[in-house]
């Protein structure tokens, strides 16, 4: 779709510059027909129409962590384990980032996107190497089609960090705050789920799986038509694994056993979950499953995803599965590539619902 067509179903006084919260601050009462999904995609199977079925994403508590006893580590290994096998997905609670932290992120990231367009538009993408990057639906060079119902903006954190400065004020401590909580309990995650593989704590760790992160920070607005748009249509993430922050109002799906199952917010939890290149280097233990954010008349809402990757930032290095988890009876699944190739493939595929994965399977 073209920059032209997209525009035509906007009503005259809204510039595109403003992003869909423009769209709902102009009080349009109608979703533009470039945001509308075809309604099988829409469709949702209802888990509550199956019955025997617990469709609840596991809900893991990291405060029954206790250094001087094995076992009750072993057991919440054991929870992960399970939960990256079959979901892909979990919540953690007891997870060490203060709570205060959590409600500051998401003031701060609520209050960069309320602020005036005009301040908004510094930071939309350009050619140089931008930090902090605001890329609402429209302007987003990676948009997808249908356009999704929400703005963003992406702050990349490590391997090179940002000088505060490069952060709008808005959300600048949060951002700086939060993300070297996040690196703390990213080092655990990565941790645990080496032990949940029964390889060494810290394979994850020396495979450089925390040496790249990027913050991904959505505003949904409030929507006039919740059923006939998506805030993020199904995708998997392009990370090995993603730490996400939402607040109370919901809208977060995953798809497990062909149902889309709501991840219900919980106060204080973080939602975690397996991205394409843990999928990859366990060759298919862990699973990196489509989820996507429906739309919601009450609103905004905010959420803070958090990629360990180093996305598109040079790195040389070629991922493949991890050799002490195949043998004869289990052979690579994928063939090895590095993460900016894998990366610009993900971001071309204009997230067509397809796994980006699949093409690199043997
Ligand atoms: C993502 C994502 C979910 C959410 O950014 O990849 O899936 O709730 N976000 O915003
Ligand atoms: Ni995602």
């Amino acid at each position: 779709m073209t920059e032209t067509t997209e525009k035509v179903d906007l009503p005259a006084s809204v510039s595109t510059t403003s992003g869909v919260k423009g769209l709902v601050d102009a009080k349009i009462t109608e979703v533009p027909r470039s945001f509308r999904y075809p309604s099988s995609t829409l469709s949702n199977n209802r888990p509550s129409e199956i019955s025997g079925l617990n469709l609840t994403v596991p809900i893991i508590d990291l405060g029954e962590i206790n250094n001087n006893n094995t076992s009750a580590r072993n057991a919440v290994v054991s929870k992960i384990k399970d939960a990256g096998e079959k979901w892909g997905f979990f919540q953690v609670i007891n997870h060490g980032i203060p709570l205060t932290l959590l409600e500051d992120i998401k003031q701060g990231v609520r209050r960069f996107h309320e602020e005036d367009p005009e301040v908004k538009k510094n930071y939309f993408p350009t050619d140089s190497n931008k930090k902090f990057v605001y890329s609402n639906s429209f302007e987003d060079p990676y948009k997808s089609t249908p356009l999704n119902w929400r703005d963003s903006f992406t702050c990349f954190l490590a391997p090179d960090p940002p000088n505060p400065e490069e952060i709008p004020v808005a959300c600048r401590d949060a951002v700086m705050d939060y993300s070297k909580h996040v690196m703390e309990l990213g080092t655990l995650l990565f941790q645990l789920l080496s032990e949940a593989l029964g390889l060494d704590s810290d394979i994850l760790k020396r495979m450089d799986c925390l040496k790249g992160l990027f913050m991904l920070c959505h505003y949904y607005p409030p929507c006039p038509q919740p059923d006939l748009t998506l805030g993020i249509n199904k995708h998997t993430d392009n990370s090995f694994l993603t730490l996400l922050l939402q607040d109370q109002i919901g809208g977060l799906q995953v798809l497990h056993k062909d149902y889309w199952v709501d991840v219900t917010p919980v106060h204080g939890a973080i939602v975690v979950n397996m991205g394409d290149f843990m999928q990859l280097i366990t060759n298919d233990k862990f699973l990196s499953v489509e989820h996507r954010v429906r739309t919601n008349i009450d609103g905004p809402r905010i959420s803070v995803a958090c990629f360990f990757s180093s996305s598109l930032f040079p790195n040389a290095t070629v991922y493949g599965p991890i050799k002490e988890l195949l043998s004869d009876e289990s052979p690579a699944k994928y063939r090895g590539i590095t993460i900016p190739e894998y990366t610009s493939g993900y971001l071309a595929s204009g997230f067509d619902g397809k796994s980006h994965l699949s093409k690199y399977r043997i």
